[in-house]
């Protein structure tokens, strides 16, 4: 136990330990994330309804989702990629977590949608080719380490037709700067989300202050196993990223607010980027 917790406080090298599998793939999370996708009063894994309609409102606007091929990467339950259906796109969604694969299929089916979706690893697939627009909502690029953010531009750029557009948002440095380092633990820490039955739950937050990345680093000791949990997060300014994207084949052609597609205002914790190849 004393070897664990030592662990624990110990700030490992950024983007050192990938486990993000766990939070979405494991039984018992992946079926809370679903309840939380799903919660209309909860912002946790997917946006409130409002705010998922006024995105795919502007994207609509901006895109026109008549008869494109979208690509939604990280789709979840489909949330987006079925709106993003219901106004004419071909979308084909992916995304590891079977759970939400299935609850996506099992909507589209019920609303008479033609969508695919595929259960994989959006790191690892292959996307499908000649797409107008591949979107990556809700941050999730933020989790990922140099490394794999180079690799996912690489396949998106083979994904996208010529001109095609990569849509994603990002957390911004003015969050990340209202963020603080902090230790905290508690029995079914978080009310019961890391398992089925008793454990305790020990969070440590560290932050990378040159390089603007933090780390969540739980350890979830249950009375048969212990487990770690390390929720990377790269925050991004406009600069930044568009540094990023420029060494990997794209451009920007606007950074805008998130839930409107205006200029930025609304929403300064993060920030959407549309780019191009
Ligand atoms: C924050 S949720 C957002 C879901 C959806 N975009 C939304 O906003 O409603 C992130 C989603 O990305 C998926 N995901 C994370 N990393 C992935 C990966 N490497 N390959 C495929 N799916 C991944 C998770 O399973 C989860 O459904």
């Amino acid at each position: 136990m004393f070897d664990d917790l030592a662990a624990l406080n110990e700030r490992p090298a950024p983007f050192s330990v990938y486990t993000a599998d766990t939070l979405w793939t494991d039984p018992h999370i992946s079926a809370r994330m679903l309840d939380f996708h799903l919660d209309p009063e909860s912002d946790l894994a997917s946006r409130r309804p409002a705010s998922i309609e006024a995105i795919v409102d502007w994207m609509d606007r901006r895109f026109g989702f008549g008869d494109a091929a979208v690509c939604d990467l990280g789709c979840g339950p489909g949330l987006y990629a079925a709106r993003m259906a219901q106004r004419g796109a071909r979308v084909t969604g992916i995304d590891f977590s079977s759970r939400s694969i299935g609850y996506a299929r099992d909507a589209a089916r019920k609303a008479g949608l033609s969508m695919a979706f595929e259960q994989a690893d959006y790191l690892e697939a292959e996307l499908p080719p000649e797409q107008d627009l591949v979107c990556l909502i809700y941050g999730d690029l933020c989790a990922l380490s140099p490394a794999q953010r180079e690799r996912l531009y690489g396949k998106v750029r083979r994904s996208l037709k010529r001109g095609g557009h990569f849509v994603f948002d990002v957390s911004s440095v003015a969050q990340f700067r209202q963020r603080q380092e902090q230790v905290s633990y508690g029995r079914r820490l978080m009310d019961g989300f890391w398992a089925p039955g008793d454990y305790f739950g020990f969070l440590s937050v560290f932050l990378y202050g040159d390089r603007n990345i933090a780390l969540d680093r739980y350890l979830i000791v249950e009375p048969h196993r212990s487990r770690e949990i390390f929720n990377w997060l790269q925050y991004f300014d406009p600069d930044s990223i568009a540094a990023e994207l420029a060494d990997n084949g794209f451009s920007i052609e606007q950074v805008v607010d998130v839930l409107t597609g205006g200029p930025l205002g609304s929403s300064p914790d993060e920030f959407a980027v549309i780019a191009r190849l």
